[in-house]
């Protein structure tokens, strides 16, 4: 990783005898010392806090997996003042330090990869394969970052008049919030902050309450790294009361925030308010939601589609910004491709994340069951039930729909529903099958399954989503290979695991040597 040739950390080898055993003996690991604390981490400091809440396993909502303290403003405060305080020792030191900083932070992952899952399969029921994967991607970006923070570093040439030199180089903008979501519980937290570190600012971390207890691995990591104190602030908290302060808060610089449209639109008009001790402007990364659309075209490789559209629409519980959930099917084969998806849908087990017999397990938390019920209603209202399976009775479980006959104008063709809901929808020719796919609010992820070269070219010029997979399922973005992120309502056109991405946490400064 150090050569500079970047290479992806590779996927869990489920056929390795010795990773199969390892799952249950890390699961059983952490049952032997739950329910543990979390501590805010503030100044290279644990913090108590008389305020706690807990963090439990949404398959077993009874099982407590630990105990969190809670930040208030105070601690928020304090985060942001120990921040500035270590600022300017952290920006004064070379790239190439804290590069190697973030890449002992990937050993230190890679050393611990199986435990650090194992958290996030009991915390938010993500399956063995899932949970690997999402650490897997946090040192990816661990690794690239530092790589790429390391290149930026390098003062550029400019064209030159003569009796003239010009150089372009960066420097870190300050302090950053850094708002995470619980989907991706450590790999989007990881990815964040480790760009912003990387690149010389500091950071107070507020990870997604439903998984504090994943984010804070970030401050083990990180501290076994080398992080010096006061750089990287860790304080679980209330979105709506460290989130909103930290988003006004004069001092911070930078808001890098992944999350609902809805927060991140939020997080836009509070950061673009002028508070009276402010001295400049806040540089928002919003990364929000998706609507994504499959188009499976007449000559479609129905044998290739379908598990690939099954991972994306019901990999995790449908839980990912770039879920598949809605399929647009040309008439022609709309009967054939419905009745193997749903025999294939039929299929698939429902139960704990720990069991890896199971495709799909828990999702959040109560509000997302809720919610996920509510919308199987509604889509009930507006389309056809074309499968919907059993689930178990206690956690926080939903059953799969398929539901046909759905119009691009129906609320669940629109709205993101963040579940095993799949919205089903004819289109009489491939234009049309567009036409549905961009009819959304939302840009981040589409997939199209066709063996027509002349509409496989035009999808790739006409189906307008940040990441666009030609006979391939829409989620599972790599670092570096597939820099992710949408516009529309699910971003500002920012790239998560791509080049340009470290620009937005850094200022440009152009130096002028008259010789
Ligand atoms: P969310 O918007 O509810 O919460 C995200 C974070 O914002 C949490 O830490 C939350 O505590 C905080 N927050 C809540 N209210 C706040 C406020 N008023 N001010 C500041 N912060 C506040 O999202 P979620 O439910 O955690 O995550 C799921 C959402 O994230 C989905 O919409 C999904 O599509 C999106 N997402 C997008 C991407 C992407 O890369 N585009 C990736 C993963 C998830
Ligand atoms: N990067 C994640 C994916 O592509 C969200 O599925």
């Amino acid at each position: 990783a150090t050569s500079g040739l970047f290479k992806n950390e590779p996927t869990a080898d489920f056929t390795k005898i010795e990773l199969r055993k390892q799952f249950p003996q890390r699961l059983n690991d952490i049952r032997a010392k739950i329910p543990v604390t979390a501590p805010l981490f503030i100044n290279g400091r644990d913090v108590m806090t008389d305020a706690r809440f807990a963090s439990v396993n949404p398959a077993l909502p009874e099982e407590i997996l630990g105990t969190v303290h809670r930040a208030d403003r105070t601690h928020a405060a304090d985060a942001v003042a120990s921040a500035l305080t270590a600022f300017p020792s952290w920006r004064d030191q070379p790239a190439s330090k804290r590069g190697a900083i973030l890449q002992k932070a990937a050993s230190y992952a890679r050393r611990h990869l199986v435990e650090l899952a194992a958290w996030q399969v009991l915390e938010i029921g993500k399956q063995w394969d899932q949970a690997y994967a999402d650490v897997s991607e946090a040192i990816d970006f661990l690794e690239f970052y530092s790589q790429e923070a390391i290149r930026l570093a390098k003062p550029q040439l400019l064209s030159n008049a003569p009796g003239e030199l010009n150089f372009l180089n960066f420097e870190p903008r300050g302090i950053a919030a850094v708002i995470a979501p619980w989907n991706f519980p450590l790999a989007i937290s990881c990815g964040m902050t480790a760009a912003a570190l990387v690149t010389g600012n500091c950071v107070v971390y507020k990870p997604s309450s439903l998984t504090p207890l994943t984010g804070r691995q970030l401050v083990e990591i990180y501290t076994a790294a080398g992080v010096p104190p006061g750089v990287f602030n860790y304080l679980p908290g209330s979105g709506d009361d460290i989130g909103d302060y930290l988003s006004a808060h004069p001092d911070i610089n930078l808001i890098a925030f992944t999350g609902s449209a809805e927060v991140g639109l939020a997080i836009c008009e509070k950061a673009a308010r002028r508070h009276p001790e402010q001295k400049g402007i806040k540089r928002v990364i919003c990364e929000m939601g998706g609507k994504n659309a499959a188009i499976i075209d007449e000559d479609a490789d129905l044998d290739e589609a379908i598990p690939h559209l099954l991972q994306s629409a019901f990999g995790f519980q449908g839980q990912k910004c770039s879920a598949c959930s809605r399929v647009i099917i040309l008439e022609s084969i709309y009967q054939e491709f419905t009745n193997r998806f749903v025999a294939a849908a039929a299929a698939l087990r429902i139960g704990p994340a720990e069991d890896p017999g199971c495709f799909l397990g828990p999702v959040a938390d109560q509000a997302q069951q809720q919610k996920i019920l509510d919308y199987i209603q509604i889509g009930k209202k507006e389309g056809t039930v074309l499968y919907e399976s059993t689930k178990p009775e206690s956690g926080y479980y939903v059953p799969i729909v398929i539901l046909g006959d759905i119009k691009p104008e129906h609320r669940v063709a629109q709205e993101e529903i963040f579940g095993p809901v799949l919205s089903v929808m004819r289109a009489k020719d491939f234009g049309a099958a567009l036409a549905i796919a961009n009819a959304s609010k939302y840009a981040l992820t589409g997939a199209v399954f066709s063996r027509s070269p002349a509409n496989l070219e035009r999808a790739a010029r006409e189906f307008r989503v940040g990441n666009l997979y030609l006979n391939r399922g829409c989620t599972g973005a790599l670092v570096e290979r597939q820099p992710f992120g949408g516009f529309g309502l699910s971003g500002g056109g920012t790239k998560a695991g791509g080049k340009e991405y470290l620009l937005q946490f850094l200022n440009p400064r152009v130096v002028t040597h008259n010789t």
